[in-house]
């Protein structure tokens, strides 16, 4: 995968089975993002053969790839948050492909579904956010809008991008526990990007290491160390 003059991936072959927890490790710049990114088809790889769910996404086109893409849930690092709507919209926008178009209007005036929202929420520390704006929350706060989000869409393969970054360790904790839990609901797989090694190794079964755009470790999470994967990736805590 080339962007212009730089090769963000190169020679990766990989392949995630249902039911696996895949941390993906790598100092900043190895290409993880851009690993998720491939995997949620908003990045399309230069060279190279994707499949997503056994398909091909570039050959699918309108409601077929919408599909496929519905099947794919992404808390990505940016966190793709509008500020200026409350916190109860950005949630219920994990579901805006499963309700009617007028639904998803009159929801923005009369917010739909707030039992469940409330739910995730309450899952991840939020409950008394519900109608906050979400850009008055602070930057872990809207971490967890972002996964509550993804609770909504029930996708069977979740993508989280250093989902945890601006969490205390607790709130990582159940962060990870959460999206873990979500992909086993539907038998589906967690790809985490987690920069750190411990926690990495607490909720993932599987741990792949990316250096310069190469897979350079690929293994069990059982047969690792957190101090290891310090040690070897130079990855700060
Ligand atoms: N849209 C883009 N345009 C140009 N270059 C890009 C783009 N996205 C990523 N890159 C480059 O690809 C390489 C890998 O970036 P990527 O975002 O995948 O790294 P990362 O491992 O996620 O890093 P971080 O830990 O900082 O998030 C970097 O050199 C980056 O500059
Ligand atoms: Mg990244």
């Amino acid at each position: 995968m080339r962007f212009g003059g730089t090769t963000a991936l190169s020679g990766v072959d990989l392949a995630v089975a249902r039911g696996e927890r895949v941390a993906v490790v790598g100092a900043s710049g190895a290409g993880k993002s851009t690993l998720l990114g491939v995997l949620d088809g908003s990045v399309t790889p230069t060279a190279g053969e994707v499949r997503v769910h056994g398909v091909d996404p570039t050959s699918l086109r309108g409601r077929e790839l919408r599909r496929l893409r519905g099947r794919t849930g992404s808390v990505r690092q940016s966190l793709d948050l509008p500020g200026q709507l409350r916190v109860v919209h950005n949630v219920n926008a994990g579901r805006l492909g499963s309700w009617s178009a007028a639904r998803a209007a009159w929801s923005l005036v009369r917010p739909q579904g707030t039992a469940e929202v409330g739910a995730a929420l309450h899952r991840l520390g939020l409950a008394d956010r519900m109608y906050e704006r979400t850009d008055r929350l602070s930057g872990g706060q809207r971490q967890r809008v972002a996964v509550a989000r993804v609770l909504l869409q029930r996708p069977e393969l979740v993508l989280a991008d250093e989902p945890a970054s601006a969490l205390d360790p607790a709130l990582a904790d159940t962060v990870l526990a959460v999206l873990g839990e979500l992909a086993a609901e539907r038998g589906g797989a967690l790809v985490a990007c987690l920069h750190d090694p411990a926690l990495a190794l607490r909720h993932c079964d599987r741990v792949v290491g990316l250096d310069s755009g190469r897979v350079v470790l690929d293994a069990p999470a059982d047969s690792l160390t957190a101090t290891a994967l310090e040690r070897f990736y130079g990855v700060t805590r």
